[in-house]
């Protein structure tokens, strides 16, 4: 058994969690690792090289060796395997310990999960973690929620740890209790939204202009030097010019077209359908991923339906311009609604979130970062308490200047027959908010008609209700 004491422990060796282990050790703090799997121990062992690592082979030797209080880090799948791990490690622990969640776990999981662990005077936080492989070793975006006491014991250790801007750890207290595993839930809604509408700029030049991998590749290249700036626009350059080994294609061409999803994009949608918050793109997003894993029924209708898809008139760079411009104002309309969306968790679960933090650690490491959460960060500066950001004169601005790039975009994709549905949603959610009238009050009235459910009305104060004719 190891003498040493280190500083902090991590359970789950898989790719994630071992990255995370030599980040940790690259920058100075000692790390006991654990897996159940004795092989991610080993692998451990080898890549630990002379750092300050040690690779447990049981569980109660990970405990022991470390610093009390101890501080323990767990990158596992989330749901049951995160319960077990608890479980194990629980009897094992001391009051004042603390245990950290880095996966994605369900953020009322992570509440109840405190609850049980505070009877014990076991700490207890939840932290997302965003940047993927390469984040975990080099870098990623943290977003801490729990206990203030807890995370200032790790504050050194994340920020060392975390991606930087400008010198600036993207990491940041967010608040209490499951405040970073739902600020984490909510930057993946964003994510599907993201790259639903960039798979739909992708369709329209595609389907639409019949452009090769090689000028998509060069156009998302081009994209990502201007406005459009993000880490998600830079990737999908990269994945155009991709080669298979195998056949000498282009991989992306050989990709079955069915989207997969671990849940948390849609858990946005869930959520923010329960505390009613609008968040449509987000919503389209999750749909666009469920209608493409239904490919055999596609297949069917694609007979029954089909169509041939004519190329789109007009000036080619005309319409990449368009789509240009359609795609930066249908993204900035996707932030806006994931930043409301947390406003309002805010209050409905007393987070007391600040919303420049979140767009500050958003800027590096995780997989939603770009150019644009430098001018969100910038409007909450200015008005923490903004509920949406498209009032923000620039942010609002930079959407209206592009409104009608992003009604054209929408009027070629009709015609054409492509589906958009996450570019249709950010316009159709521009047109909703920006609309002081909206045809509610009928719906109001039909309620009241067929159900009693009464109404409001503009001109008095009270609830009524009409014996409808
Ligand atoms: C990140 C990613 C990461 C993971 C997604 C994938 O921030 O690093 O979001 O958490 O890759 O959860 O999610 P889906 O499998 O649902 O697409």
């Amino acid at each position: 058994m190891a003498e040493q004491k280190y500083k902090i422990g991590m359970v789950g060796l898989g790719v994630m969690g071992r990255n995370m282990v030599l980040n940790i050790a690259d920058h100075g703090f000692s790390v006991s690792g654990y897996d159940k799997d004795q092989a991610q121990v080993r692998e451990l062992q080898t890549e630990a090289g002379s750092r300050a690592i040690y690779a447990a082979q049981s569980l109660d030797a990970f405990v022991n060796v470390l610093s009390t209080p101890r501080v323990i880090m767990m990158l596992v799948p989330a749901g049951r395997v995160v319960d077990s791990v608890i479980q194990d490690l629980a009897p094992l622990l001391e009051s004042g310990d603390l245990i950290i969640d880095a996966g994605n776990s369900y953020f009322k999981d992570t509440d109840l999960r405190a609850k049980s662990l505070a009877v014990k005077g076991i700490l207890y936080m939840g932290i997302g973690v965003s940047g993927g492989e390469d984040g975990a070793r080099y870098g990623p975006s943290l977003m801490p929620g729990g206990p203030k006491e807890a995370y200032e014991r790790v504050k050194p250790v994340l920020e060392a740890v975390a991606a930087h801007v400008n010198g600036d750890p993207c990491v940041a207290y967010l608040g209490s209790g499951s405040a970073g595993h739902y600020v984490k839930m909510v930057h993946n809604g964003i994510e599907y939204g993201l790259m639903q509408l960039i798979a739909e700029s992708y369709d329209l030049m595609k389907r639409g202009l019949g452009l090769s991998d090689d000028e998509l590749s060069s156009v998302y290249k081009d994209w990502n030097k201007t406005e459009l700036n993000a880490y998600l626009i830079e990737i999908t350059s990269h994945i155009f010019a991709q080669v298979d080994k195998q056949t000498g294609k282009r991989l992306v061409d050989l990709i079955l077209d069915e989207a997969r999803q671990k849940g948390t994009g849609m858990w946005t949608s869930q959520n923010a359908m329960d505390i009613q918050s609008p968040t449509p793109v987000i919503d389209a997003a999750v749909v666009a991923r469920n209608l493409s894993a239904i490919k055999s029924e596609r297949e069917v209708a694609s007979k029954i339906f089909h169509m041939q898809t004519p190329q789109l008139q007009g000036d080619r760079n005309i319409v990449l311009n368009q789509l240009k411009n359609a795609l930066y104002a249908a993204m900035i309309l996707t932030y806006a609604q994931g930043m409301a969306l947390l406003q309002t968790a805010s209050k409905v679960y007393q987070y007391e979130l600040n919303l420049e933090d979140v767009a500050r650690i958003w800027r590096g490491g995780c997989i939603i970062r770009a150019a644009l959460l430098e001018e969100i960060r910038a409007a909450f500066h200015a008005h923490p308490d903004l509920h949406n950001f498209l009032t923000d004169s620039r942010l609002g601005g930079a959407v209206l200047s592009r409104q009608n790039d992003l009604r054209a975009v929408v009027e070629h994709a009709v015609k054409l027959g492509l589906p958009v549905p996450c570019l249709m949603a950010s316009l159709a959610y521009f047109d909703g908010y920006r609309s002081a009238w909206l045809p509610a009050s009928l719906i109001q009235a039909q309620r009241d008609d067929f159900g009693a459910h009464t109404y409001e009305r503009i001109d008095e104060k009270g609830s009524f209700h009409t014996q409808w004719e």
